[in-house]
């Protein structure tokens, strides 16, 4: 008989190959419902709430664009690449449903960015496969580059609140450890320059307005679109995109992704992840016991 203790144990396919999708269910209920939870800023909040809003429709699209060409991957170590990173995204896509409705209890209008980008990937869907994956390539690298920030922005993680904090720490982490296995599938089963190139374009002509639609929507929905609010805005913009701010990398590094001979590991973030998985996961990790029981809720 298999003991409750060897099924645990048990490696997965991701795991042995450093990509474990890790099965835990975060307690959102201790979330502090504070309704601007970065800073008690309305727009650097709205902005967090609106990625969290997007993960849910955009992970399942990154999963369909890899699951598609999954037999077609005969490498064994990029096989259980594969798996990893279908589990761990899967897993990031429940739990950012699970925030989200919370978001949504609180009356914060999450549905408009999962509805509007929703509708922007439904217009990836119709192209090919292979351009489907190499936009999904494309987003990949920005969430490297978001995750990779988000861990070392120690202001930014400071201003966060702090249940929610744990998950987007789970998920930046993640996102590094499976960086390169979706351009890995692309580089064997098409590597065409042409739709790389395309991919950048069409990604920003599709999901961007949603992303800004929905940005503006609940904040007006919040009745923050006043000209009082203008100065806070500011504020919160600078948190994100000023020159300290958490995404201040993504115009620099954005175009990497376009240089000849490109590869996500190229931007080493080995002791960086080493480092956290240590915070998170290590003996005395801040969500050890959560992983160790998965079923808590
Ligand atoms: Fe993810
Ligand atoms: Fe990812």
């Amino acid at each position: 008989m298999t003991s409750p203790a060897s099924v645990k144990q048990r490696p997965l396919a991701g795991a042995s190959v450093g990509i474990p999708p890790r099965n835990i269910q975060f307690a959102h209920q201790y979330y502090s419902k504070r309704r601007y939870p970065i800073a008690d800023n309305a727009f650097a909040s709205s902005f967090i709430a609106v990625l969290s809003g997007i993960f849910p429709p955009g992970e399942r699209f990154f999963v369909e664009s890899v699951r598609h060409f999954r037999d077609q991957i005969t490498d064994p170590v990029l096989k259980a690449q594969v798996s990893g990173f279908i589990g761990q995204e899967a897993l990031h896509g429940r739990e950012h449903e699970r925030l989200n409705a919370i978001f949504s209890d609180m009356g914060i209008r999450v549905d408009f960015a999962e509805k509007g980008v929703g509708m922007g990937l439904a217009i990836l869907a119709r192209f090919s496969p292979e351009q489907q994956l190499a936009c999904t390539i494309f987003m990949e690298h920005f969430t490297a580059i978001f995750g990779e920030s988000f861990l070392q922005h120690r202001q930014f993680r400071d201003a966060c609140e702090p249940e929610s904090l744990k998950l987007w720490t789970w998920h930046a982490l993640e996102e590094l450890e499976h960086k390169s296995v979706a351009y890995d599938v692309y580089t064997q089963v098409s590597n065409s320059w042409r739709l790389k190139l395309q991919a950048g374009p069409l990604v920003v002509a599709a999901i961007l307005p949603g992303i800004l639609a929905s940005l503006v929507a609940i904040l007006a929905h919040d009745n923050q679109l006043q000209k009082r609010h203008i100065k806070s805005h500011l504020k919160g913009a600078a948190m994100l995109f000023g020159k300290h701010g958490l995404l201040k990398h993504v115009p620099r590094r954005i175009p990497d992704f376009f240089k000849k001979g490109f590869h996500p590991s190229q931007d080493d973030t080995t002791a960086l992840e080493q480092q956290w998985r240590e915070t998170l996961f290590g003996k005395q990790g801040l969500l050890s016991e959560q992983l160790s029981t998965p079923t808590l809720q």
